[in-house]
């Protein structure tokens, strides 16, 4: 057996075995705060400051296509508010001041109820009928002092039915009856399209007045760059930290900058893959330096065509090509 293929079968039956996937890895943990996150953060932090004081609290929606940092978001404000116990004199209670959920798809109230009661820790999230569930759903957001329920996925609703059927506008009165019996925030977050159930009845409208909408990142112009660039720079500098890179490159460069955004449309999970990618090459290689050559073989590989603002490879057109794709 040739040395080669003694490392093809090692990697084979240890499938991660490439250390640099290891490393690079590290990198999902960084959050780049750019200016449309803060926003949508600050803003939701905002209607939890409203809804502890006010008499109804103050709802909101975060909207974005796939990739855009919903998710992100809303692990940012789990961890603002975590989960700690308090001993009442009877009694050791879990504070749950946030708590997330995913809409289940199809969705009824029964299954959602039983996925926010096994959020909240009930023993058994789906013993009982929709109504016992949400008797106990809400006796347990006032034991645990929820401030916030983040429901992710709203967009479910719409999977098997649409906007003003019979079966979402159910499972959106059910969610009112919530907020009033309860009097805690709701933060709804979802593809695009789930506004327009939040839009459709005027109750649910009035309950969500604060609207965050996340979209892909620009790439303005090599005079005022747009946040592309600045998400670029911020996340080139934790590669090269993290990671112990002795180069990178580099996205001061506005032509770079708009060859990422051919091959992304801005879209900061792709951004963010292209150059883990393309790190990964570079690594793989034994070199200690990603160069743009790395990233036209990253895009050769076509992780990131199902966005991409063209099927030709950006890192090896012209730069008028890559400004008249940019004018479209
Ligand atoms: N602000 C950010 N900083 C760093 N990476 C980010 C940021 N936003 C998104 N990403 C990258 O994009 C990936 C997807 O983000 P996230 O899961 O938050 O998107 P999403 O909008 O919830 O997508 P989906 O609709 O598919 O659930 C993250 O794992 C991360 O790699
Ligand atoms: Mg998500």
């Amino acid at each position: 057996m040739t040395k080669n293929h003694m490392t093809l079968v090692q990697q084979m039956k240890n499938p991660i075995a490439n250390p640099a996937h290891a490393r690079i890895a590290t990198l999902d943990a960084v959050v780049v705060a750019h200016n449309a996150l803060k926003t949508a953060l600050e803003g939701i932090e905002q209607c939890i400051s409203w809804s502890a004081v006010s008499k109804e609290p103050r709802g909101a929606v975060l909207v974005g296509v796939g990739g855009t940092g919903k998710t992100t978001i809303c692990n940012t404000i789990l961890k603002k508010f975590p989960p700690h116990d308090i001993v009442e004199p009877h009694a050791m209670i879990r504070m749950v001041p946030a708590f997330f959920a995913s809409v289940p798809s199809p969705s009824t109230i029964k299954s959602l109820a039983t996925n926010l009661l096994e959020q909240l820790g009930d023993p058994s999230p789906n013993r009982g009928n929709a109504t016992s569930l949400t008797d106990r759903l809400c006796k347990l957001i006032k034991l645990c002092r929820t401030k916030i329920i983040i429901l992710d996925e709203f967009h479910h609703l719409l999977a098997e039915s649409s906007v003003g059927e019979a079966r979402t506008i159910k499972i959106c009165n059910w969610l009112k009856t919530l907020i009033n019996e309860t009097g805690v925030m709701v933060c709804l977050v979802g593809l695009p399209a789930c506004e327009a159930l939040v839009n459709h009845d005027s109750q649910m409208s009035r309950r969500f007045t604060h609207r965050f909408r996340l979209k892909e990142l620009s790439i303005g112009t090599s005079s005022a760059p747009g946040p592309l660039q600045g998400f670029l720079l911020a996340l080139s500098k934790e590669f090269v930290a993290r990671l112990n890179l002795d180069g990178f490159v580099d996205f001061k460069e506005h032509l770079h900058v708009l060859q990422m955004w051919a091959a992304t449309s801005g879209n900061p999970a792709f951004v963010s893959l292209l150059l883990k990618e393309a790190t990964s090459i570079a690594l793989s290689a034994g070199r200690n330096t990603m160069v743009v050559s790395d990233l036209d073989e990253a895009f050769s590989r076509g992780i990131t065509l199902s966005v991409a603002r063209t099927s030709t490879n950006p890192f090896t057109m012209s730069r008028q090509m890559l400004i008249s794709h940019a004018d479209k």
